[in-house]
């Protein structure tokens, strides 16, 4: 009788403990089933779905990161003398400077790596290293081919405090605190949709030989945006120039890649030395295509932004409001832009009020 007594005030303990661990069995596979389909969903999304055989893909909804002292990264943003890059990089350092002390920020110092060979009237408002542009006329017209040779005078000349680089660039935005994407073994990039080493094996096999491994070994990125050890970078950099100058003295390459030539270079030479990296979604957005600024890090306003008064994207034909880098090659965009109509993305928007609030506080905005 005692014992039934005793079973019977267990029971429901136990009961609690076998409920408990079934639930937790059954969070655990949903866990997973939600992983998986967060995997699938965003692969479809990128229509990548190569990518959903790459081992080195990390979810953009992992919060996994690295914490430890020493993580923080340099910001290396290579550019012009150019008005048109000046303004942009004015508009860049702004948000860096707000976002680097908040919260969850690896971000560390900053240099403008200026590649014009001289200074130029920024150099007391932005902290900027000068290195040599390449020879005249190597670069064949074809400007960015002078950034992997501005980062091999960099990392040989200055002292970096970080272990870690970030290599950004003019049009980027920091829309809230960049994190160490990057580890200890990989380097953290952005996956452009339009890289595709897989659908130019033919071109990426003059530079990547077969006997180096499967052309899907090459990464669909760009330089920018990457987070990488210092160490590593020195290793690929000088590997990158070479590779980009090979790639524009061919007619071919030249032909096939255009304007995308450089970043191919990079991919390229990264795979030559067995570099591949962890390929963050979140690490960026493109408005327009991209609506929402939520849980992303970089804005990259590359692309015109065109609306009619309905909120509508009239994109490659000129909006009744527009927002576009490349109407302000000669000059900064004015303080104060007109906000776009109802309707317009929070992207959109988004950009342009840190673009006003950037030529809001920066001195002598209109005097480049
Ligand atoms: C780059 O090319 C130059 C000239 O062809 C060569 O001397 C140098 O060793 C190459 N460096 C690398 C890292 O490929
Ligand atoms: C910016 O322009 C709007 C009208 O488009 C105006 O209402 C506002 O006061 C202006 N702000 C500044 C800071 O000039």
């Amino acid at each position: 009788m005692a014992e039934r007594k005793a079973m019977s005030k267990a029971s429901p303990v136990l009961l609690v403990v076998i409920s408990l661990g079934f639930c937790f069995a059954t969070y655990n596979f949903l866990t997973m089933l939600m992983h998986h389909i967060a995997i699938k969903r965003w692969a479809a999304d990128e229509k990548t779905d190569y990518l959903l055989t790459d081992p080195l893909v990390e979810m953009p909804h992992s919060l996994k990161r690295l914490k430890r002292p020493g993580a923080r990264f340099h910001v290396a943003l290579t550019a012009t003398d150019a008005v048109y890059n000046k303004w942009q990089c004015r508009i860049m350092y702004y948000w860096y400077k707000k976002q680097k002390d908040l919260l969850g920020s690896d971000m560390g110092g900053f240099t403008r790596i200026l590649h014009s060979g001289k200074p130029d009237n920024l150099m007391d408002e932005i902290p900027t290293m000068v290195v040599d542009p390449l020879p005249e006329g190597q670069d064949r017209g074809y400007v960015v081919l002078n950034r992997p040779w501005a980062f091999v005078q960099w990392l040989e000349k200055a002292t970096i405090k970080e272990e870690y680089i970030l290599m950004a660039e003019p049009d980027h935005v920091f829309v809230r605190p960049l994190p160490n994407l990057a580890d200890d073994r990989f380097p953290a990039a952005f996956p452009f949709f339009y890289i595709r080493p897989d659908q130019n094996e033919k071109i990426v096999r003059k530079y990547y030989p077969e006997e180096k491994g499967p052309v899907t070994n090459v990464d669909p990125i760009g330089n920018s945006p990457v987070i990488i050890k210092k160490d590593t970078l020195k290793m690929t950099a000088p590997t990158w120039m070479n590779v980009s100058i090979k790639m524009k003295e061919d007619p071919e390459t030249d032909k096939t890649f255009g304007w995308v030539l450089e970043m191919y270079a990079y991919a390229i030479a990264s795979a030559l030395h067995g570099v591949q990296h962890i390929l963050r979604k979140d690490f960026m957005l493109q408005p327009p295509w991209d609506l929402k600024t939520d849980n992303k890090f970089i804005i990259h306003y590359t692309y015109g932004c065109d609306y009619n008064m309905k909120g509508e994207l009239t994109y490659g034909k000129i909006g009744e409001w527009r927002f576009d880098k490349r109407s302000h090659l000669s000059g900064p965009p004015p303080r104060n832009i007109t906000m776009p109509p109802p309707g317009v993305p929070e992207s959109v928007v988004t950009l342009v009020k840190m673009v006003n609030e950037a030529s809001a506080n920066i001195p002598n905005w209109d005097t480049l």
